[in-house]
């Protein structure tokens, strides 16, 4: 039976509003408990389930050649990661999994355990319906936790030898502190990728969206260039940290020109904004 462990409530401020958490618990107590999650070899019935969720994030091909709807598709963007080939043996963490395709992404390459964490908050659209439906359909042994990055506590969790921070960074509105909080469960290997801005500062320097500056998205917070985020990162206590990709500028430019035409942004703010990729080891 599939286990969604509540984590205790941090004591730091957490990333989303008091009202987002109350609405988060109004959400079934398990992935588990979501209704409707059997029947899944006739890949009809598993499509008719997967249509059935409201959002999806990930979209992916579940077995039977089903797909999930999601506005996101990153299986071509997974060069951008550098994750390893193989993870045998390897105890694996992802920081907002949300429909899980990174997860799931690293058991296919071999990880001893993967546990996903999320805040699965109905406030901001991110439930764990399709991860739970998801979970199912491959049979995934991953281990969801329902808790935010600053809950996380070595005491509780253990180390990992990979954690994936994907598309989470900017959400928060302590960014160097949950770099801190992962730096004291990662093992060997941490994984950052997040939108990115001030790439035309040389020194380190971050962006802050006070209202929906940030893709209209009023949930981001901060953005780092490539010199902050290594230098975060080496602050938080990891030995090395260095970008394996960034978004180049030709892209920047042509996305700039878009938000230009689209929205009447300032095009030398746009082209300043990306995403990028760092690996910090301990
Ligand atoms: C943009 S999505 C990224 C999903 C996935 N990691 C990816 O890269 O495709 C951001 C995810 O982070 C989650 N999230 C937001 N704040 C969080 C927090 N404080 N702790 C853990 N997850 C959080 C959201 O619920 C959402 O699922």
């Amino acid at each position: 039976m599939l286990e969604l462990n509540e984590v205790p409530v941090a004591s730091q401020a957490p990333s989303v509003p008091q009202s987002a958490q109350r609405g988060s618990r109004m959400q079934p107590a398990s992935p588990s408990d979501w209704p409707g999650l059997e029947g899944f070899d006739d890949p009809k019935v598993l499509q008719a389930r997967v249509d059935r969720v409201p959002v999806w994030f990930h979209e992916f091909e579940l077995p039977g050649g089903v797909w999930t709807r999601g506005y996101y598709k990153p299986a071509p963007k997974l060069h951008r990661f550098c994750l390893p080939e193989r993870l045998d043996g390897q105890r694996v963490l992802d920081v907002g999994a949300w429909d899980g395709f990174f997860t799931f992404e690293c058991e296919k390459r071999g990880a001893a355990s993967v546990t996903s964490m999320d805040v699965w908050d109905p406030a901001i659209n991110a439930t764990s319906e399709g991860y739970a439906v998801a979970h199912r359909a491959l049979n995934s042994r991953a281990v969801p936790i329902r808790g935010s990055v600053h809950d996380l506590d070595p005491a509780v969790h253990g180390q990992f030898d990979l954690v994936l921070y994907l598309g989470v960074l900017y959400h928060l509105t302590n960014p160097f502190e949950s770099l801190q909080k992962l730096r004291a469960v990662t093992k060997k290997t941490l994984i950052v990728e997040t939108a990115s801005d001030m790439q035309l500062t040389s020194g380190p320097a971050l962006a802050f969206y006070p209202g929906s500056e940030l893709n209209g998205d009023g949930s981001n917070w901060f953005a780092p260039n490539a010199s902050a985020l290594v230098g975060m990162c080496k602050a938080a206590g990891f030995r090395n940290a260095k970008v394996v990709w960034s978004m180049g500028p030709l892209t920047r430019a042509t996305r700039a020109a878009i938000r230009f035409v689209r929205d009447r942004e300032n095009p030398l703010r746009g082209i300043a904004r990306g995403r990028l990729v760092v690996h910090a080891t301990v």
